[in-house]
């Protein structure tokens, strides 16, 4: 536990005109949660941190995506874009709260680390007034460059205002910092808009701390860990790696996978050690799996709980408020919402089981469809343990099968039918004694006529 009191302001205002969508760019998500969802997620995880968030006019939608993981989290509206200085002083009545330390991440840098912040923090404790997030990219690109003297860092230059020599340092901002609490203000509020843009650069407070006769120092992190996503490509380049490890994490927790690469994650799935997944298996957020459960090829699940022993698929989809109970079966071309499948039920083949309970050992026949909505209302499906499904059934919900009941394949049931009845809801069926025949012959002679 840090001693030491924390603000983390999250710049996320700006459409992010490169995504050219009419969602704002942290909206956009990597396993199922919003990149300014998984910053958030970050930060609230520094315990004793407060969260500020600076977003543009009318994005109200990213403050209800942060204050969903911290409810405490202040909201201060950016009106214009004039930089990411401009922003942080956004949420300068945050900062004049008085915090030790002052975080400033980008809600468009998904994968920063605890790891990473603390050091930052530590280099603050020990005196620095500013400390950055340095990164060596394989392609530095228009990335911030670094101008150090060892570990001191003496200012940083955005590369459109960077001199040819300054361009060649490899060393680049990672965008993510930390700076004195105790002196932010005065710092921030120096900072110029002398640059190609005529914006407010958040780095240019490094340039300024040195001047005031501060120091400033710089941490070393991964490129894939303060990658920032500014386009498409590099939204989906950050969904594989996080894909990628979360297989190897999976994987090493002992989870079996025949082709890992196929099968997708979310940001929250939970799967315990001896779950098996087959190839083309696609979490949704919200999945729990337990232990000894198989997930068969081409599932997708959402919202959904795999209790133990249970098989699902293949070609299964369950939706959310699936409850797939111990070694209960879910197969192909079934999809299951809302219900709860009891211990050693099965829903094998082609069924659509939707705001129901289904009890232990029942067996829900090939086709059975539970008619929950009327265009209007949703109503539920009760049937009980043991009870047997006909093949091609239709429950009309809401309705009641008792315990040990059976219904008829192909029956049509609209009443409740009680435990250990036979219910039988179709038309009766008729046989006429060689009429096959005098059809046949009628219609021969019929095209005889006719040649
Ligand atoms: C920034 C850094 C650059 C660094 C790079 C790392 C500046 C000036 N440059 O550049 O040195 O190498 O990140 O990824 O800081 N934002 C606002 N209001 C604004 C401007 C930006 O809230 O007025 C937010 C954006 O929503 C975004 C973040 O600040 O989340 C960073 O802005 P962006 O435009 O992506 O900066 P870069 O050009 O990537
Ligand atoms: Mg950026």
């Amino acid at each position: 536990m840090n001693e030491r009191t924390c603000l983390a302001i999250i710049l996320a205002a700006g459409q992010g005109t490169r995504m050219k969508s009419a969602l704002p760019k942290v909206l956009h998500t990597i396993g199922g949660l919003t990149l300014v969802g998984h910053v958030a997620t970050r930060m609230a995880a520094i315990s004793d941190a407060k969260l500020a968030l600076v977003i543009g006019k009318g994005q109200e939608l990213i403050a209800d995506a942060v204050r969903k993981i911290s409810p405490t989290a202040s909201v201060h509206i950016q009106d214009e874009q004039h930089g990411t200085a401009h922003a942080v002083l956004a949420a300068r009545s945050a900062i004049e709260e008085g915090y030790d330390d002052i975080l400033v991440v980008f809600g468009d840098t998904p994968f920063v680390t605890d790891e990473t912040i603390a050091r930052l923090r530590a280099g603050i404790a020990e005196g620095a007034a500013v400390t950055v997030a340095g990164m060596e990219p394989d392609d530095p690109a228009a990335y911030g460059r670094m101008i150090t003297d060892g570990d001191d860092l003496l200012a940083i230059r955005e590369f459109r205002d960077a001199s040819a020599s300054e361009r060649e340092i490899t060393l680049c901002n990672g965008g993510l910092m930390a700076i004195d609490g105790t002196v932010a203000l005065e710092l921030l509020t120096q900072i110029g808009n002398d640059n190609d843009q005529n914006e407010y650069y958040l780095p240019v407070v490094v340039e300024v701390a040195v001047k005031a006769g501060h120091s400033a120092g710089w941490v070393a992190v991964e490129e894939a860990e303060i990658l920032g996503i500014n386009d498409r490509a590099q939204l989906a380049d950050a969904e594989s790696r996080f894909q990628t490890a979360r297989r190897q994490q999976a994987l090493a927790d002992g989870v079996g996978m025949i082709a890992p690469e196929t099968v997708y994650f979310s940001h929250d799935t939970q799967l315990a050690a001896d779950v098996m997944i087959e190839a083309n298996v696609i979490f949704a957020p919200g999945v729990r799996v337990e232990a000894g459960a198989i997930i068969r090829a081409f599932s997708h699940l959402e919202g959904a709980a795999v209790a133990t022993g249970a098989i699902v698929g293949p070609f299964a989809r369950l939706r959310p408020g699936a409850k797939i109970g111990p070694k209960a079966r879910v197969g192909n071309f079934s999809e299951v919402k809302n219900a709860d499948v009891g211990p050693g039920a099965k829903v094998n083949h082609l069924s659509y089981v939707g705001d129901a309970t289904i009890g232990a050992r029942a067996n829900i026949g090939a086709g059975t469809i539970t008619c929950n909505y009327d265009g209007y209302a949703k109503y539920r499906t009760i049937i009980g343990e043991g009870a047997f499904i006909g093949s091609n059934s239709a429950l009309i919900a809401p309705v009641t099968v008792g315990k040990g009941a059976y219904i008829a394949s192909g029956s049509v049931i609209t009443g409740d039918v009680s435990d250990d009845a036979l219910a039988i809801g179709r038309g009766r069926q008729v046989e006429k004694p060689g009429r096959a025949r005098t059809m046949r012959e009628r219609a021969g002679q019929k095209k005889q006529a006719r040649n």
